[in-house]
């Protein structure tokens, strides 16, 4: 079989245990946003209700506009055209079908960190490509390398890359000529770090050539269920990617257009958003570590990267019965095997309950 099984198949039984606690469950074990959408966006969303036609792949000229404007404000990119920038459904979707949509195959190579979000070996993998999990990005052979993902801040570990270690990075993928995603869908959730984008000038040195960074509103604009996401950077690559998904009808539905501009021009409801996830982290880390967890990394995203030093089944199995489900590190990558990952997307009253089971 080309694809791996379906991970959380297995977390299942687990789930199960955890469910029979008498107090519920508190399911830590996925980055679903939980608290409402903001008004800002459900208006705008409900102002564009009324849109029979079709949208296009390349988005309305007010969300061009907006993916533009927070780009150069919020990551400090410069020099941005529309021709930089392209919607897309979701940013799983991208990661996922990118290398066929690249006409990446049979003989090429993607390499992304270890441990990982998931799906960037899923789509090396679709592709028919051979999957490269690295520990360091310049450590990878370039022969035959044709996409290198980065994501910082880490899905799992919460990790940041210091801003030299991105721009030796991308100048080293220059010398060779591989082509740079960036995932930086938790850019927005520096805690102990301030997440620098590849499109920064102090990383890319001004030129968005070779480098793509992928954006994604479902965690800072608590969007997960709109698919709202977006790429920034290299114009042949963007224009390339576009002539195939306008093939392949990869459209965002018009009323999320609509709703992604309001989101990207109010910095309100992030600020907001961020100080809820900034108590449930502060609350949740200190009662993990009560509990003899080491946390490593974690300083953004929205995850803590827990260790008791033990096999993670056995974390994932003891922390069930107490009625608290977590992932276990092994989804990421076997360099996660005695490490789970704790999200701390659930309200303020699961915290609070898990908080008091884990110190109890
Ligand atoms: C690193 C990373 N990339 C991409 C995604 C996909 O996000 P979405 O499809 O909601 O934009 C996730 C979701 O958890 C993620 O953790």
């Amino acid at each position: 079989m080309r694809l791996p099984v379906f991970p959380w198949d297995r977390l299942e039984p687990y789930k199960k245990t955890a469910a029979e606690h008498p107090d519920g469950i508190v399911d830590l074990s996925v980055g679903t946003p939980v608290d409402p959408v903001p008004d800002v966006i459900r208006e705008a969303l409900a102002r564009a209700s009324d849109s029979p036609g079709y949208p296009t792949v390349w988005g309305t000229t007010e969300l061009r506009d907006a993916i533009v404007g927070w780009s150069e404000r919020r990551l400090g990119a410069r020099g941005l055209a529309h021709t930089h920038v392209l919607p897309v459904v979701g940013s799983k979707e991208l990661v996922a079908w990118l290398p066929i949509q690249l006409g990446i195959g049979a003989g090429d190579k993607v390499a992304y960190p270890q441990p990982a979000y998931p799906t960037y070996e899923v789509g090396a993998r679709l592709a028919g490509a051979e999957p490269v999990a690295y520990d360091s990005p310049r450590e990878v052979d370039p022969d035959g390398l044709r996409l290198l993902w980065l994501n910082s801040p880490s899905n799992p570990t919460g990790r940041v890359l210091p801003k030299e270690e991105l721009k030796a990075t991308v100048a080293w993928a220059r010398e060779h000529g591989v082509l740079v995603f960036s995932d930086e869908c938790y850019l927005e959730l520096g805690w102990e770090a301030e997440p620098v984008s590849v499109l920064h000038p102090d990383v890319c040195g001004g030129s968005h050539e070779g480098i793509v960074a992928v954006h994604s509103l479902s965690k800072r604009s608590n969007l997960a269920g709109y698919r709202a996401a977006f790429l920034v950077g290299d114009e042949a690559i963007l224009a390339e990617l576009l002539r195939v998904r306008k093939h392949g009808g990869m459209m965002v539905p018009a009323p999320v257009q609509a709703a992604t501009v309001a989101a990207l021009g109010d910095d309100a409801h992030v600020a907001e958003q961020r100080e809820r996830y900034a108590a449930r982290r502060s609350a949740l880390r200190a009662a993990l570590e009560a509990n003899g967890f080491r946390i490593e990394h974690s300083e953004a995203s929205l995850y803590l990267w827990a260790t008791r030093d033990e096999p993670c089944w056995e974390t994932v199995e003891e922390l069930s019965r107490r009625g608290v489900l977590v992932a276990p590190g092994d989804f990421y990558g076997s360099v996660g095997e005695r490490h789970v990952r704790v999200a701390f997307t659930a309200t303020d009253e699961r915290v609070g309950e898990a908080v008091r089971r884990l110190t109890a």
